[in-house]
């Protein structure tokens, strides 16, 4: 049976394709949405604490102050999603994020009765959707340049890259609402929000085609619009299954 057809016509054995995975929809590529965080925890006045830039398919279209919560895109994508419903959770999540980076910071300061200030904090999370719909998503924690921990936010697994990783990893692993915070926002919240940017992300697609190629630009318009119907059925399947699970 066509996968496509069954999408159509069943809208029940959509949702239990759904349910389990929540993987992404077919695409003709891979598509990824990153967020790099740098967190001073004792920046001095006048220098931001928490800043956050955002990539779709490595491309930078958001610079995020989680401070003092100035935003600037950075991209024509970024103008694109200016104002969307995603835009907007995304930016309150970005700062209970900065948020939570620098509170841990923080305690373990305190916890270890060390004077010295933490390092800064640099913390990547990446969430991705393979062609074949397969999904991945994770976090990256490191301060300099270099990578001390990973948490495979699919498998709930850290990973200790560097001795400084040792400290972060023994606090959140034991720690259960940190780690279900990492997890859900990266495997909810980034994927749909990544759903929802590559609506905008094909329509740019589409509207920067040179108009040269007028007849195989119109048939591949024809073509575009399953995939992106199928993403913003989805995308609205997906956050009202979140609400019913949340809520
Ligand atoms: C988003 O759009 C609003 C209204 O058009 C504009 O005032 C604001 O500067 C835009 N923000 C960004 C970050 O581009
Ligand atoms: C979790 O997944 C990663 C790859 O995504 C893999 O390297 C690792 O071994 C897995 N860990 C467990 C415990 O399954």
């Amino acid at each position: 049976m066509g996968w496509t057809a069954g999408i159509k016509f069943t809208p029940g054995l959509l949702l239990l394709l759904l349910l389990p995975q929540r993987d992404c929809p077919r695409a003709a590529h891979a598509h990824s949405l990153c967020y790099d965080f740098t967190i001073l925890p004792k920046a001095s006045p006048g220098q931001s604490w928490c800043e956050a830039q955002g990539q779709v398919n490595e491309k930078t279209f958001l610079s995020y102050d989680c401070g003092s919560q100035e935003v600037k895109s950075l991209s024509l994508l970024g103008e694109e999603v200016n104002g969307t419903r995603a835009w907007q959770e995304q930016m309150e999540t970005l700062r209970d994020v900065g948020n939570l980076l620098r509170q841990q910071l923080l305690d373990v300061k305190r916890e270890k009765y060390t004077d010295r200030d933490p390092l800064p904090l640099q913390g990547r999370m990446l969430c991705q959707c393979e062609a074949n719909g397969h999904t991945h998503a994770s976090w990256q924690f490191g301060s300099q340049g270099q990578t001390f921990l990973l948490f495979d936010s699919e498998n709930r697994t850290w990973k200790v890259l560097h001795p400084r990783g040792r400290q972060m990893k023994e606090k959140w692993e034991s720690d259960r609402e940190v780690t279900e915070f990492f997890r859900k926002i990266s495997t909810g919240d980034c994927r749909s929000w990544l759903e929802s940017f590559l609506v905008h992300w094909e329509k740019m697609l589409e509207k920067t085609a040179s108009p040269t190629m007028a007849p195989a630009t119109a048939q591949s318009r024809a073509m575009a619009i399953t995939p992106i119907a199928w993403i913003l059925l989805v995308t609205v399947l997906t956050s009202s299954l979140l609400l019913g699970l949340l809520g």
